[in-house]
């Protein structure tokens, strides 16, 4: 069944979704994006992922064409549409079309796209099994903070992974992990403390993140924002890593070696129990 897609104002079925060759996504990567859950036909922290939007294209000098609460009901309407029960929307918002010049263009008018995705994003293998990453050097650029959608050098780093077999690659800059290839990535120390680098521009600011750093704390749990390197990751009793998409998902083998006991730990589980329940309470 063909999915509804929206497109600068209007919805079309997939098949007749168009945006121009001269569109700044296209040609510049010039565009930023979102991804945000649903869970129960209901959206996950659209609140912070509307935030973090307006972030990005504040970074970009990028506007949005349309207001937040019409952002919301175009979401809606899309779930709706598509009859999305477990899955995401996945939105892109671009500097539009213009001919083709490094400057940005005085008079383009920003594109914005908007698609459904229905996936199970609860019971999922990785969840249940836990995933094994290498790790490879951080190809990407030095605004990893602002949410484009020049995605090749992390598409580039999850080749890596799959072809040596594996599910992810974790991103190493100076010795230190910086995330994975769509995801925050974390470790908990034997002594039970939870580890993860710190918000700059070498990072994206997961939405995600933010609910479980916030989650774990209020349960009590011991939380550090630092840099860890691969070694400390070998060493952990626990890995996760962390996504809208994936919601908390443990790392169990790093580059061959088992981390821990080589299964989901304790500590992952809780917080994706803990997320669940709390994004579903909160869902709209
Ligand atoms: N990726 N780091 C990177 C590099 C990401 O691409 C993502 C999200 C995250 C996690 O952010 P959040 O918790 O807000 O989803 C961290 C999305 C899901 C994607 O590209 O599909």
């Amino acid at each position: 069944m063909s999915r509804t897609v929206y497109v600068n104002g209007v919805y079309v079925p997939e098949e007749e979704a168009r945006i121009s060759v001269f569109d700044r996504g296209f040609l510049f990567a010039d565009g930023v994006y979102e991804v945000t859950s649903v869970l129960g036909g209901k959206l996950i922290d659209f609140a912070g992922h509307v935030a973090r939007l307006h972030r990005s294209l504040g970074e970009l000098e990028l506007t949005l064409p349309v207001t937040d609460a019409e952002l919301l009901a175009i979401h809606r309407e899309l779930v709706a549409r598509d009859g999305v029960e477990e899955g995401m929307v996945y939105l892109q918002v671009t500097r539009g079309a213009a001919d083709r010049d490094f400057a940005y263009p005085e008079a383009a008018v920003p594109s914005l796209v908007l698609f459904t995705q229905s996936k199970p994003l609860i019971d999922s293998a990785s969840a249940r099994n836990g995933i094994r990453v290498i790790t490879v050097p951080d190809l990407r650029w030095a605004r990893r903070d602002i949410k484009t959608v020049q995605l090749l050098a992390p598409s580039i780093c999850k080749m890596m992974a799959k072809k040596a077999g594996k599910d992810d690659a974790w991103m190493v800059e100076d010795g230190f992990v910086t995330e994975g290839t769509s995801n925050n990535a974390y470790i908990v120390t034997t002594d039970g403390v939870i580890v993860t680098r710190q918000l700059g521009t070498e990072i994206l600011h997961g939405i995600t993140r933010a609910a479980v750093l916030r989650l774990a704390r209020e349960a009590q749990m011991k939380v550090e924002e630092r840099p860890f390197t691969v070694e400390e990751t070998k060493a952990a009793a626990e890995a996760f890593f962390t996504s809208a998409s994936a919601f908390v998902t443990p790392v169990i083998e790093i580059d061959g070696a088992a981390v821990g006991a080589g299964t989901p730990g304790p500590v992952a589980t809780r917080l994706r129990e803990i997320y669940i329940a709390e994004s579903r309470a909160h869902a709209i």
